[in-house]
């Protein structure tokens, strides 16, 4: 067992990847979980919204974004370390809740198919992660960002749970059926839109959440992996004892 000072600078302690489709609660679990266990929460999502939000604001309309003009605007996009976590900047300050607006959900899956943003977001999300012990929520992070994730979970919901959950956070009230009926026709286009990136990893736990509460949620992720720990803490007491 290497100690942990031997690790190459830019191996991550620990990950626990979530991923999964729309509006199925990966951001706030993650967060949950990384605040229950004291580790740093990444958002990978919010590299592809925030990089979008740019682009709307200076590259014209969304059918004419190309690759390479969204790669230079990624050189102003960059996450900062806040408490717990990460912040996206653009050009140094906070992008703000604009990267949760329709419009940049409306192209964000454009942005998300581009090979080399792929590349770049996954690049800025390992380092982030670099000498932490991190959560990090997306579509792709158990299966291409980190593979090698000793903790992954694949979280899922009926589609109609998914946008009953979402119109209660945007609205602030309960909504009514035909407007879940037009939330649910929404989700199920964008999940057909990110269906390619959205993978569940084959050592991936799934965990469906319709019948759920976040609280619920979190405790059993945590409870994955405190187990976890549990286990890596075992090995590395038995790996010492024959060391010896
Ligand atoms: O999870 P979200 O709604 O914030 O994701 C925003 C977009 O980015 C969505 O189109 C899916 C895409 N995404 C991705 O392709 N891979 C990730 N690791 C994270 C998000």
């Amino acid at each position: 067992m290497p100690h942990e000072s031997a690790l190459p600078s830019d191996t991550p302690l620990v990950v626990v990847a979530i991923d999964g489709p729309a509006a199925s609660g990966k951001s706030s679990t993650a967060h949950w979980v990384a605040e229950r266990l004291g580790y740093r929460h990444v958002d990978s999502g919010a590299l592809y919204r925030t990089l979008t939000l740019l682009a709307s604001q200076e590259a014209g309309p969304a059918e004419e974004w190309t690759e390479a003009r969204l790669l230079a605007l990624a050189e102003r996009v960059r996450l900062a370390p806040i408490p717990g976590g990460f912040e996206p900047l653009i050009d140094d300050a906070p992008a703000g809740d604009g990267i949760r607006g329709i419009e940049v959900t409306r192209a964000v899956s454009r942005v998300a198919q581009m090979p080399a943003i792929r590349e770049w977001v996954n690049a800025r999300v390992r380092l982030a992660a670099r000498g932490n012990a991190v959560v990090v929520d997306g579509r792709d992070i158990g299966t291409v960002v980190f593979p090698d994730a000793p903790l992954k979970v694949f979280l899922v919901a009926d589609p109609w749970e998914r946008a009953r959950r979402r119109l209660v956070q945007r609205l602030e009230r309960r909504p009514s059926d035909d407007e879940i009926a037009e939330e649910t026709e929404r989700l199920v286009q964008r999940d057909a839109k990110d269906a390619t990136q959205t993978v569940q990893a084959k050592d991936a736990i799934l965990l469906d959440t319709t019948y759920l509460t976040q609280a619920e949620q979190v405790d059993r992720i945590v409870a994955l992996a405190r187990a976890l720990e549990r286990v890596g803490h075992d090995r590395g007491q038995a790996g010492r004892g024959t060391d010896a």
